[in-house]
């Protein structure tokens, strides 16, 4: 049996787009192993979303190339595929393919025939979705991919060249997928897309699809990522108060917390319509968390730019969010602004933030202790003594392994916390 290699970078579509490849190949014969000197095949599924990320990508190609098995094929897919297009094969010869994130379905074509040089970053549109064989089988947690690319033209943002423009997938296409994945193990549906709640076909919108959604007996937890302000539309809101299947967690990245950098990032609402969406969003659900992105050191973002985020951070008590130093990427218009921040002043507010935000994760993990929530196994942790759950806020939550067997969703006491995980008891009924 030939041996396949595959390591995944980047966002959730790219973990998602990871699976179809390994779902493809386990179809078709290949054995998944762990060890990338002993595979046949090494795939490297790129991120391009900030330039270390994208750099990183050609060091290890050069690493592998030297200890990978001679004969062995070796190539990328994703979104750096995407960026450097026939440029890769320049800067690393023996590479065999190059594929983009919306033609990774073409991997078999070099397979059948591994002498040819394999590129192609087509902007294929949804063709991938009809051309990949169905999963074999779910994870308990199903990514269900709804729409690809984006239209909102964010000024940093690389993804409109890598993914391309939006687009949605048919309604039944969707239910299709989450009906199979809900047949075959999955628990909770993640929908997805670069902008989910931009969701749109015919007369359907992403609401549609999560009532459709929560009538699936199995399925007990839905959520979806990532959403665009604007686009958090009054329906959508409503059904966090009516939809309890729906988890109370949402991201909503702000990215800033002044108007004035949103207005240079093209981020088109302001921060009082940003509130106000939450505000709404608390109406309809008052145990909702909102976890974020923040970019910091965007061009010409002042001390007082910086306050202003800080501010908004504070003021909003932001739970498992993600906090990014602006990186110049190629074709966007930031990057030709004149005004880009040093490195040390980007450093220097990366770290205010991320220990700001550190500590709001750790007051909203200690507050958990004594509560008991619903939580999904996730499975053994690497010890094998402990099972590591997900609560409804996505938090780690660490237990003693029972020497029964448990349920996918069981309730479990929060009796420890720290910055980045819980520790609890499965509650016996
Ligand atoms: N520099 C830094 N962070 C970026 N992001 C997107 N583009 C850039 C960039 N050029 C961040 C945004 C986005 C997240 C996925 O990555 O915060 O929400
Ligand atoms: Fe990275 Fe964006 Fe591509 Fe996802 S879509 S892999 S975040 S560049």
């Amino acid at each position: 049996m030939k041996k396949f290699f595959i390591q995944t970078f980047g966002c959730q579509m790219n973990v998602y787009d990871g699976q179809r490849i390994t779902n493809m190949l386990k179809i078709n014969g290949w054995q998944q192993i762990e060890d990338m000197r002993n595979a046949d095949l090494i795939i490297i599924n790129t991120c391009a979303i900030r330039e270390k990320a994208s750099n990183k990508v050609f060091s290890a190609l050069g690493r592998i190339r030297d200890s990978k098995k001679p004969e062995a094929i070796f190539g990328i897919v994703g979104c750096v595929a995407r960026e450097s297009g026939a440029d890769a094969f320049r800067r690393i010869p023996d590479l065999n393919f190059v594929l983009g994130p919306q033609s990774y379905h073409k991997l078999l074509e070099i397979l059948k025939n591994p002498d040819i040089k394999l590129l192609n970053i087509d902007l294929g549109g949804l063709e991938k979705f009809d051309e990949l064989p169905q999963m074999v089988k779910s994870d308990t947690v199903a990514y269900i991919p709804v729409q690809e690319g984006c239209n909102h033209g964010c000024t940093y943002c690389i993804v409109p060249f890598t993914r391309g423009r939006e687009l949605s997938r048919p309604f039944d296409d969707i239910i299709r997928d989450t009906i199979h994945a809900a047949a075959t193990g999955a628990i909770e549906i993640c929908f997805i897309g670069q902008n989910v709640n931009g969701y749109k076909f015919e007369n359907y919108k992403l609401s549609d699809l999560i009532i459709k959604t929560a009538k699936l007996d199995t399925i007990k937890r839905i959520r979806f990522t990532s959403s665009y302000p604007t686009e958090m539309t009054d329906d959508l809101i409503d059904l966090f108060r009516t939809e309890a299947k729906l988890l109370p967690l949402l991201h909503l990245p702000i990215q800033s917390g002044s108007s004035d950098v949103l207005t240079r990032m093209n981020r088109s609402y302001s921060l009082d319509l940003y509130i106000e969406i939450i505000d709404k969003l608390r109406v309809a659900r008052p145990e909702i968390k909102i976890s974020s992105d923040f970019i910091v050191g965007f061009p010409g973002e002042t001390d007082s730019d910086f306050n202003k985020t800080m501010d908004i951070v504070k003021k909003i008590k932001y739970i498992c969010s993600y906090s990014f130093k602006y990186s110049p990427r190629p074709r966007t218009v930031a990057a030709l602004m004149t005004d880009q921040i040093p490195e040390n002043v980007k450093r220097e507010r990366l770290k205010t933030i991320d220990s700001y935000l550190n500590g709001i994760q750790r007051e909203f993990n200690e507050s958990c202790i004594g509560k008991t929530f619903e939580c999904l196994c996730e499975g053994p942790d690497r010890t094998g003594k402990h099972l590591l759950f997900r609560t409804p806020y996505m938090q780690q939550c660490i237990v003693e392994k029972p020497s029964e067997k448990i349920l996918d969703l069981v309730n479990i006491k929060i009796t420890a916390a720290n910055k980045s995980s819980l520790r609890g008891e499965i509650v016996k009924i």
